[in-house]
């Protein structure tokens, strides 16, 4: 049977630390497919297509990778869709409560799934979409937080 896992996330916009979890992902199972979700605590700076494109143009190369947006709850996307696992990075301790209560609410909702954390890479403990945003709209270099193609896109929708 495929073995099929969801990486939920805003990715707004998508980080060099996503792609290694996104990579990481795709070596463990045999579809993977990337999910623009809506976190209601969250303004986006870029719309969902956007961050379909971005996320599509840098993960071009994984085979297995595929990109959707979906705005509903993530349990119900992975019931429809299949898949087996929810694949969700971990950067520190911080990030932990909140992505375990998730992890547990979403058992809840759909129990057949399973949440697996993904530790980050040391190099991108301290890497964040909003990081990105600030030293963006600052016109900082953000060279080593994205992928190399998508930087100067990120920079003009940014920098004003
Ligand atoms: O990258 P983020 O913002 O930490 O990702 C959080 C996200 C978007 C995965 C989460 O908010 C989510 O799953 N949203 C979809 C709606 C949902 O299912 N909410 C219930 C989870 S408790």
């Amino acid at each position: 049977m495929e073995r099929i896992a969801v990486c939920p996330g805003s990715f707004d916009p998508v980080t060099l630390g996503h792609l290694d979890i996104i990579t990481r992902t795709s070596e463990l199972f045999d579809r993977v497919i990337v999910l623009v979700s809506k976190n209601v605590d969250k303004n986006p700076a870029f719309s969902a297509e956007e961050r379909v494109e971005l996320i599509k143009e840098v993960t071009g190369d994984l085979k297995n990778v595929s990109v959707e947006a979906f705005d509903g709850l993530l349990a119900d996307f992975v019931r429809e869709s299949g898949a087996c696992a929810i694949v969700k990075g971990i950067r520190a301790m911080t990030d932990f409560e909140n992505e375990f209560q998730m992890a547990l609410v979403n058992r809840r909702l759909y129990g057949e799934a399973e949440t697996v954390f993904l530790v980050a890479r040391s190099e991108n403990m301290y890497l964040s979409s909003s990081v990105v945003r600030q030293v963006a709209s600052f016109g900082g270099d953000i060279s080593g937080f994205v992928p190399e193609k998508i930087a100067d896109r990120i920079m003009k929708r940014l920098y004003k």
